[in-house]
């Protein structure tokens, strides 16, 4: 088990790279496995959740190679068209490779997904709009086994809401479906544009994706293509939260500065000064944070869901009471009870957050709740007087690649310790000859006495 201890309130100052979009990545590799040959997805996120997606490619019978950030998969041997349980329950989005084993296969079988505890997470819509594009759905003891033995057929769909798994769904179903696909009421989030433009690199015919009616030509098959994954626009969101919270002049670059058009005016309101150019966002903080007086999350392009963890941890310290709305999950607020450990003041009343800024936060001991909600932790540790242990570290890396390292590169002081290995250590006789530790190692233990 890792953990991540912090020193906080050192001042983050200097310029990072943002990586690849996991959740935009994640699509574009069950997509892989539609499209019949081999694929390129450059600039594709070193995180867990994709390792998950690679071992479902591999079960499925794809051939995989990853090396550095380029990932190469070979679908011409995909010969599977069930994922198993264990790999289902690894994330949630592992919903997404439904459309494509579908499309490529005409079965498909899984299970219902596993991923972060955010409230109700329910599918409905995705196999709703499977079954309208002609797939029969059997449910059985937890499985859901889809066929289609003549093919998938172009509808009409309309979605109660636009959900971004249930729209890539349909997107990735109807790419080989005969006729034409409608889909309205689309998600319209920059990575549903990412997977089309990807698609179309295959031989799809696929029009209006980002608006929210989408239309698909189905094409008989599609074949491999390169691509490169747009930025992450969620961690790039919540480095520069990063800088907001440490009074920070910070740079996140290789971002398209369009896709966080919903944060720039909250950091504004927030007393920060932003400057935008080609795929750079500055960021420079006021000594103390200003209080934002109402942020809802709203699908794209409204504040994203995911960024409301962070942004709430910033508000902590903040001038002032700030009101959050969640309107995307329930329950996405399981952070807040981690950041009243720090000495937040932070009240949850349904959907609502209501934070109250303190002048300032004292270091704790802390458990990430979820992927966002564990960074927002991080947050906290960054603006905290004294030390902060943040465990549950493997929900923070579905996400974010290294953030021990991006921050530490802005002079935070944050360290990842393997707890297993330190306790090995403690465990050695003390009078053992033992080699020198060298200076990071008796660093980190000292540190976490
Ligand atoms: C994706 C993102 C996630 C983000 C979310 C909303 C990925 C891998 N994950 O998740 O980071 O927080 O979009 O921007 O891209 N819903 C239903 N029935 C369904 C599907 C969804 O009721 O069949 C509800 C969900 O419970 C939730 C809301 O719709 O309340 C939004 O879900 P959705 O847009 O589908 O999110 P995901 O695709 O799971």
């Amino acid at each position: 088990m890792e953990k991540i201890v912090i020193h906080g309130q050192k001042r983050l100052t200097g310029e990072i790279e943002i990586h690849g979009s996991k959740n935009s990545a994640l699509p574009i590799l069950a997509a892989a496995a539609l499209a019949n040959g081999v694929s390129e997805i450059h600039n594709c996120p070193r995180l867990s959740d994709v390792d998950a997606a690679l071992r479902i490619l591999e079960h499925l019978g794809c051939r995989v190679r990853r090396e550095g950030h380029t990932v190469s998969v070979d679908s011409t041997g995909l010969h599977d068209f069930a994922v198993p349980d264990r790999l289902m329950r690894e994330m949630r989005s592992s919903v997404v490779f439904l459309g494509a084993i579908l499309g490529r296969t005409r079965r498909a079988r899984l299970c219902t997904p596993g991923g972060c505890e955010i409230g109700l997470r329910p599918i409905d819509l995705h196999l709703l709009a499977m079954e309208q594009l002609g797939a029969e759905l059997r449910e059985e003891g937890g499985q859901l086994e889809f066929s289609a033995p003549g093919g998938l057929t172009g509808a009409r769909i309309t979605l109660s809401f636009p959900s971004v798994g249930a729209t890539e769904n349909v997107l990735l179903a109807a790419a080989t479906a005969k006729g034409r696909t409608v889909l309205h009421n689309a998600a319209r989030e920059p990575e549903i544009g990412d997977l089309a433009d990807f698609l179309n690199g295959c031989g799809a015919r696929i029009y209006g994706a980002g608006d929210s009616t989408i239309v698909i030509d189905g094409v008989a098959q599609l074949h491999g293509a390169s691509h490169t994954v747009i930025p992450d626009r969620i961690a790039a969101s919540t480095y520069l939260l990063a800088g907001a919270v440490t009074q920070g002049r910070i740079c996140v670059k290789e971002v398209v500065p369009a896709h966080l058009g919903a944060l720039v005016p909250v950091l504004r309101e927030m007393g920060c000064t932003l400057s935008v150019s080609g795929r750079w966002v500055c960021l420079s903080a006021p000594p103390r944070l200003h209080r934002v007086k109402m942020t809802r999350t709203m699908p794209y392009p409204g504040f994203p869901t995911d960024v409301q963890a962070p942004l709430s941890a910033a508000l902590t310290v903040a001038e002032g009471t700030s009101v959050v709305v969640e309107n995307i999950f329930e329950s996405r607020y399981k952070h807040a009870s981690e950041l009243l450990r720090f000495g937040a003041k932070i009240h949850v009343e349904g959907r609502m957050e209501v934070i109250e800024g303190v002048d300032r936060l004292l270091g704790a001991q802390v458990v990430a709740p979820d992927l966002r909600g564990g960074f927002a932790l991080l947050l906290a540790g960054l603006a905290a007087h004294g030390e902060t242990v943040v465990r549950g570290v493997e929900h923070i890396d579905r996400g974010y690649e290294s953030p021990e390292l991006l921050l530490g590169s802005l002079g935070a002081d944050v360290q990842r310790i393997c707890e297993d290995e330190e306790r090995t250590a403690k465990t050695e006789p003390a009078d053992t000859e033992k080699p020198d530790p060298g200076p990071q190692a008796a660093g980190e233990r000292q540190q976490d006495r």
